[in-house]
């Protein structure tokens, strides 16, 4: 195969990393709106595409609500990112009512192609598991017909000397990842 096509979706893929330097700087929203085309173009069981996002830009009033849910080592970096996205899942098939055993699956889905969407376009992010789900679920009014995934970081890159020498190290290590053989399985 042409090593262009190779390797174009795995460059953006390896520059990823989760990132704990922001600019502080508000997302441009037409940007934000390409990074949610995306994600809604992530494939989904039944095509139900389960995935709702909430966006708290930085210049909005909603960004200092989502921020406060945060854990507490979360809320260092993350007072610099550039807006703040909770991500949520549909826990029943539109269709009929019934469990979707895949929702998590498919918000997962949409939560990667926006993160690389992202970073082709010059951003960097970091997703949170560390936050309030009870406040969080009270300050946007999200019920039990939703599940909650993850708040996601998005920005600029920020000036590394803003973080301590053990964020510096974390965002400076090199990415670990398992050994192929430990997780594929050629059949
Ligand atoms: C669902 C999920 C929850 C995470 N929660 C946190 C978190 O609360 N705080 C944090 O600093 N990083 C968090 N991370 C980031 C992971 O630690 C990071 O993705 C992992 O170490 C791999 O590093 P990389 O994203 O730079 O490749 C989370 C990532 C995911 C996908």
């Amino acid at each position: 195969m042409n090593s262009y096509f190779k390797e174009m979706v795995l460059d953006i893929i390896n520059n990823r990393r989760s990132v704990m330097a922001f600019n502080a700087e508000p997302l441009d929203t037409e940007d934000l709106k390409v990074m949610f085309q995306a994600a809604t173009l992530a494939p989904s069981a039944y095509n139900d595409q389960p995935w709702m996002f909430f966006v708290a830009n930085r210049n909005s009033t909603g960004f200092a609500d989502v921020f406060q849910t945060l854990a507490p080592a979360n809320r260092e970096w993350a007072k610099n990112a550039g807006a703040l996205v909770v991500t949520a899942a549909r826990i029943n098939l539109s269709l009929n009512g019934e469990p979707n055993y895949h929702a998590l699956h498919d918000l997962g889905a949409s939560t990667a192609n926006l993160l690389l969407q992202a970073q082709a376009m010059g951003y960097v992010t970091h997703v949170m598991g560390g936050f309030d789900h009870i406040a969080i679920r009270e300050t946007l009014y999200i019920d039990e017909a939703f599940a909650l995934g993850s708040i996601i970081a998005i920005g600029k890159s920020g000036d590394i000397e803003q973080l301590t020498p053990q964020q510096k190290h974390r965002q400076l290590s090199p990415r670990v990842r398992k050994s192929l053989s430990d997780v594929v399985k050629m059949l």
